[in-house]
């Protein structure tokens, strides 16, 4: 067993750390607060070959492993967890699809430009009356004449507003279940296509989720991903590798925050000393380093699994559940450390306690992720 990084990890880490904090660092609060989406960030973060890491370079790609795409966006999410939700996107739920079931020709149209940066894409899976039952969805494709056509609607959808292609899923055999789900490809431009609201947010404010409706949205037939009827698990084993990257994103706020805390209580002087002399303080700093590095390793193991082929259901699962209920722990201790200071936006402890929640909610709930750790315990797998 390996536990070190190799020398393409180190320089992934310095680089987009470096990167992170030139880049993102100065404008992060601005975003947060007018809540618009950096769409030059996006640009830059291609720039920089982060928008397919682990897609072949041939097909637009850098061509490098899964724990290099996590390192990337712990990074990004240590200076700007919205940064890092539009990679993870991009990387994990369009190009990542994609790459696995699409076609030759749908790859040399299409993935290379999302793995390349010249187009955002997108996942658009949930619907008003389906979120964590995915499988509920009413969204429907027919196929007329040559033509899928789309109704239905979308919600959530991050990268929304910025996105060229959606990856998104409907009903093509009403009444079947999870059997009776596709998968699609759906260019921004298809006739019918609408992005009808962007949400008004909580927190990672920078990054844009938006209500797409589809209203008799047309695409042609060879729109289809993967074969008709197996959109569902198109769905879910893109969410095996989703969950890696919100694993990583958590990993980042829970990181900064950490840090935050260290610097702040080295700073403030209470009972004739800095903090940080006070075991009180000690001990909480004591239980983020060592959550951070318990999520890293589940994370980092979900990702040599995905490296190496291996079904990595459960152990995606288990990394994105401990590293995002981890973050809620150590922001929250963070905040506690900077006592009033941490409820002003003066410091980034603030922003990093809003960042944190979605991480326990999107791409599966806590509690999702809970029922799929418990189903293979009682299959015995
Ligand atoms: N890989 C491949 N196939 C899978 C799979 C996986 N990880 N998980 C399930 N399947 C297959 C099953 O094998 C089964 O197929 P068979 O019948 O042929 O065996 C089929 O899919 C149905 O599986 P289940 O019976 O387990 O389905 P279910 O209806 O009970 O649902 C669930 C399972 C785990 C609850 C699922 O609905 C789920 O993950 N829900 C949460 C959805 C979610 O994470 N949504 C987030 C959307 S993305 C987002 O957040 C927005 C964003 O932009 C970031």
């Amino acid at each position: 067993m390996e536990f070190e990084y190799n020398e393409t990890h180190q320089m992934i880490k310095k680089s987009v750390r470096e990167f992170a904090e030139k880049e993102l660092a100065p404008e992060s609060a601005h975003y947060d607060e007018v809540q618009e989406t950096p769409v030059h960030w996006m640009k830059k973060m291609a720039e920089m070959g982060l928008t397919g890491m682990a897609i072949p370079t041939e097909l637009g790609g850098a061509g490098l492993d899964y724990i290099s795409y996590s390192i990337a966006i712990e990074e990004i999410s240590r200076i700007d967890a919205s940064a890092g939700v539009m990679l993870g996107v991009n990387n994990g739920l369009a190009c990542e699809p994609l790459y696995k079931w699409g076609t030759e020709e749908q790859k040399k149209r299409y993935l290379t430009k999302v793995a390349s940066g010249e187009w955002v894409g997108a996942y658009a899976l949930t619907e008003p009356g389906a979120g964590s039952d995915a499988a509920a969805l009413t969204s429907t494709a027919e196929l007329k004449g040559g033509e899928w056509h789309l109704n239905g609607s979308k919600i959530f959808v991050t990268n929304g507003y910025m996105a060229k292609l959606l990856i998104t899923y409907a009903r093509t055999d009403p009444g079947t279940g999870p059997k009776g789900i596709s998968a699609f490809i759906v260019p921004d431009s298809s006739p019918g296509y609408q992005r009808v609201k962007k949400e008004n947010k909580l927190g990672i404010r920078a990054s844009d989720t938006e209500l797409i409706a589809f209203d008799d949205c047309r695409i042609p037939e060879d729109h289809l991903l993967g074969t008709r009827g197996e959109g569902f698990k198109i769905a879910m084993a893109t969410l095996d590798v989703g969950r890696i990257g919100i694993a990583s994103q958590a990993l980042g706020i829970a990181q900064a925050a950490m840090e935050a805390a260290i610097k702040y209580s080295k700073e403030r002087k209470a009972f004739g000393g800095p903090i940080s002399n006070l075991q009180a303080i000690q001990f909480k700093l004591a239980d983020m380093a060592t959550q951070i590095d318990a999520a890293r390793l589940l994370t980092h193991r979900a990702c040599w699994m995905k490296d190496q082929g291996i079904k990595h259901t459960t152990e995606s699962s288990m990394a994105k559940l401990f590293a995002s209920e981890a973050c809620k722990r150590i922001v929250d201790q963070a905040l506690q450390i900077h006592g009033g200071y941490g409820f002003v936006k003066d410091y980034p402890v603030e922003r990093y306690f809003r960042d944190q929640k979605i991480t326990e909610l999107y791409e599966g709930t806590s509690e999702i992720q809970r029922l799929v750790i418990a189903r293979s315990l009682l299959r015995g797998s």
